[in-house]
């Protein structure tokens, strides 16, 4: 991977949106750096990628697992933007790396609320947003990982379903071709997000969600709700169905319920 190589592949919207590229082989985590560089007062839309990670990061303070050759890469983009609205764009992000994707052949993508991208409910990538302001602005770190090959041994080290790209593809894409797919798709969205919100990406996120109409439990800390999902609004919210209504969940983490839902009631 190399900048030159990169830019080559961008389209108009990426390259306005990325004002410095820079390529490790390894780091500890691209988000890490991204972050550090924001406190440090640099305001520059900065495109951090590495070809591994010693200290990837997931949410919740999960690990996430960087073995060499995937794709991990976060982008700074200053927002200005209440934080509540930035929301919906960690979903927006993996609507994006789904249609970037299909428009690499794979098939038969999926969503997970809130920033999960599945195949058969097997996790292909993940997506992790910080926000950092620093004196001048409030900065989104876009941090992406896609699985791309991963060893048994690695599979063995993940404590839930994986999948990752080699499987899908047969063949990976070249890595530069690769990442400047899905940041092409990132930007484009991004733009669309700043100026109209989520609502445009409300439909394409229902069509997607591999638990939409089905029974799940919502986990936030200790708190645990259970329900059947409704997909999700015009903000992003996770909108569930249950015993006392509707409700609109804008935090926590989404399982398949394993018990029919009269069999439980909700907890706080
Ligand atoms: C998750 O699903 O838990 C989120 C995983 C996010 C991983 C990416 S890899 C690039 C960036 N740097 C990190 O340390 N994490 C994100």
């Amino acid at each position: 991977m190399n900048e030159a190589s990169l830019r080559s592949h961008l389209n108009l919207e990426a390259e306005r949106a990325i004002d410095i590229v820079q390529v490790f082989d390894e780091i500890d985590s691209t988000n890490s750096e991204a972050l550090r560089q924001i406190r440090s007062g640099d305001g520059a839309n900065r495109l951090i990628v590495a070809n591994s990670q010693s200290a990837g990061r997931g949410r919740r303070g999960r690990e996430w697992l960087s073995p060499q050759n995937g794709v991990y890469f976060s982008l700074t983009r200053r927002f200005d933007l209440d934080a509540d609205a930035l929301q919906g764009l960690s979903l927006v992000t993996a609507i994006s790396i789904v249609e970037a994707l299909h428009g690499l052949g794979v098939s038969g993508l999926q969503v997970k609320w809130p920033n999960d991208v599945l195949h058969k409910k097997k996790k292909l990538a993940g997506i992790l947003l910080e926000l950092q302001p620093n004196a001048a602005a409030q900065y989104v770190v876009f941090g992406v990982g896609v699985n791309c090959e991963l060893s048994a041994e690695a599979v063995s080290r993940i404590d839930r379903p994986v999948t990752d790209l080699k499987t899908l593809m047969g063949a990976l894409p070249a890595s530069d071709l690769l990442l400047a797919t899905l940041l092409n798709r990132l930007c484009q969205n991004m733009g669309n997000y700043e100026l109209n919100g989520f609502s445009p990406f409300e439909n394409t996120w229902n069509n997607l969600d591999c638990y939409r109409m089905s029974d799940i439990v919502i986990q936030n800390g200790e708190s645990r709700l259970i329900g059947k999902s409704l997909g999700v609004d015009a903000t992003g919210a996770l909108l569930l169905q249950s015993a006392s209504g509707i409700q609109a969940i804008s935090s926590g983490e989404v399982f398949p319920s394993l018990r029919p839902l009269s069999d439980e009631t909700n907890k706080p």
